[in-house]
């Protein structure tokens, strides 16, 4: 293990400063999915019952450094003892002689939950003296954010500086399933890779075509790379500057042996909305004013046959608009036969960033893949081949690792 875990220290009566992503879907003071939570609870427990003393660390929103009371994290205290069925108190503040005295007063198995960091400049100028301020309160820093450490911040870098610090058990299970999938996987390796622009996605891509041995392409990208390829995609979603960077991959996916599965035949209208007219047409028959919003029944079938002989499934991106029915229907059929072959024990799927998760749950797919990441945008940068600074600083090299209280 490249770095050390929660269960590498002594943690009994030990303030632990908890980097967690709490950073979720709010609506009227309630919050419309509480994955995040909810993955964060085996953590929790974990110190609470070791008799840890946990200071909660977490942005909400992008305040941009300023007090906004909308992107307090207030609201989340009777939320999250709910999800986790153990007492949580606030700290209106998460440095400074509140904070202190908050943390000064805490008790062996209490969990409190701290003001949003981004409140200060320091947090996302990963600014030393801020970084110091918080480490000040606690004696081990545990990074469980990996949804946050693509973040060169305070809280998710800078702090390590200044204190011994550990994965969470969630930050474990996402870089374990994540190796598993890129690093040392089961072959054949077979990526889905959707989302309107290769523009947004090209470092995705480059660094894919490197691991997979089928990269298929679907949504606005696939588009994209159809049109490169001399195909007219009407008034279909493209971009056409990037018709040579298309070329590009696709030659070198050649060299390096990756299939790009591109649609062979693509569901068009000529209006986009729900239950548009539509037809199932091939990709040399789209006419002038119609729109690719779909893989088609070829297509489909194609990329499921791949699935049936692949070990390893990564998913990133719908194939479509699955947003507007029945437009989903593409993204459906691939996304359940992922969920059959796992079931089956046929293979491992792993997915994550951005619309993929509820792309996955609208298909009923989302619940049986091997492993969904909690992360959106940390979860591309991954993708890319990044190192992810919050991760990296993890290694024993770079933080104040002695062990404490052993
Ligand atoms: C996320 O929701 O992806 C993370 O919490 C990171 O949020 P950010 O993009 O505002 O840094």
């Amino acid at each position: 293990m490249p770095y050390q875990t929660l269960k590498d220290f002594d943690i009994k009566d030990k303030t632990i400063l908890l980097r967690a992503d709490l950073n979720v879907p709010k609506q009227h003071n309630t919050v419309t999915d509480t994955t995040r939570i909810d993955r964060l609870k085996p953590t929790i427990e974990y110190l609470h019952n070791a008799g840890a003393k946990v200071l909660i660390l977490s942005h909400f929103g992008r305040p941009e450094g300023e007090q906004n009371p909308e992107m307090s994290l207030a609201f989340l205290t009777s939320i999250l003892e709910k999800q986790w069925n153990i007492p949580v108190r606030f700290a209106p503040q998460c440095i400074g002689d509140v904070a202190k005295d908050i943390a000064a007063s805490a008790k062996s198995g209490d969990v409190i939950l701290m003001e949003n960091v981004r409140f200060h400049k320091g947090e996302k100028a990963n600014d030393p003296e801020f970084a110091k301020a918080l480490a000040d309160l606690g004696d081990i820093f545990v990074n469980d954010a990996f949804s946050a450490s693509h973040r060169s911040h305070a809280s998710t870098v800078g702090i390590s500086a200044f204190l011994p610090s550990a994965a969470g058990l969630l930050m474990e299970e996402e870089l374990n399933a994540l190796t598993n999938a890129l690093e040392t996987p089961k072959k054949p390796v077979l990526a889905v890779t959707g989302g309107s622009k290769i523009s947004t996605k090209l470092g995705v891509l480059e660094h894919l075509i490197e691991k997979v041995d089928y990269l298929v392409l679907g949504g606005g990208m696939a588009n994209t790379f159809l049109y490169a390829k001399g195909v007219n995609m009407g008034r279909s979603l493209c971009e056409k500057d990037m018709k040579d960077t298309a070329l590009e991959i696709i030659e070198k996916a050649k060299k390096v042996g990756c299939e790009i599965i591109l649609p062979k035949d693509v569901i068009v209208v000529k209006d986009l909305k729900e239950n548009a007219e539509h037809r199932n047409a091939s990709v040399d028959d789209i006419g002038e004013d119609e729109m690719a919003i779909d893989v088609g029944q070829a297509s489909i079938d194609y990329v499921n046959e791949k699935i049936r002989v692949s070990k390893t499934v990564v998913w990133n991106g719908p194939m479509g608009v699955f947003e507007i029915k029945p437009f989903d229907n593409g993204t459906n059929a691939i996304a359940l036969c992922v969920k059959e072959q796992t079931l089956a024990g046929q293979c491992t799927s792993v997915a994550g960033g951005g619309d993929t998760v509820a792309a996955l749950e609208n298909a009923d797919a989302a619940d049986d893949f091997s492993y969904i990441s909690t992360a959106g945008g940390a979860f591309l940068e991954w993708l890319e081949g990044k190192d992810l600074p919050g991760v990296q600083t993890l290694k024993p090299s770079e933080t104040k690792n002695k062990k404490t209280g052993s």
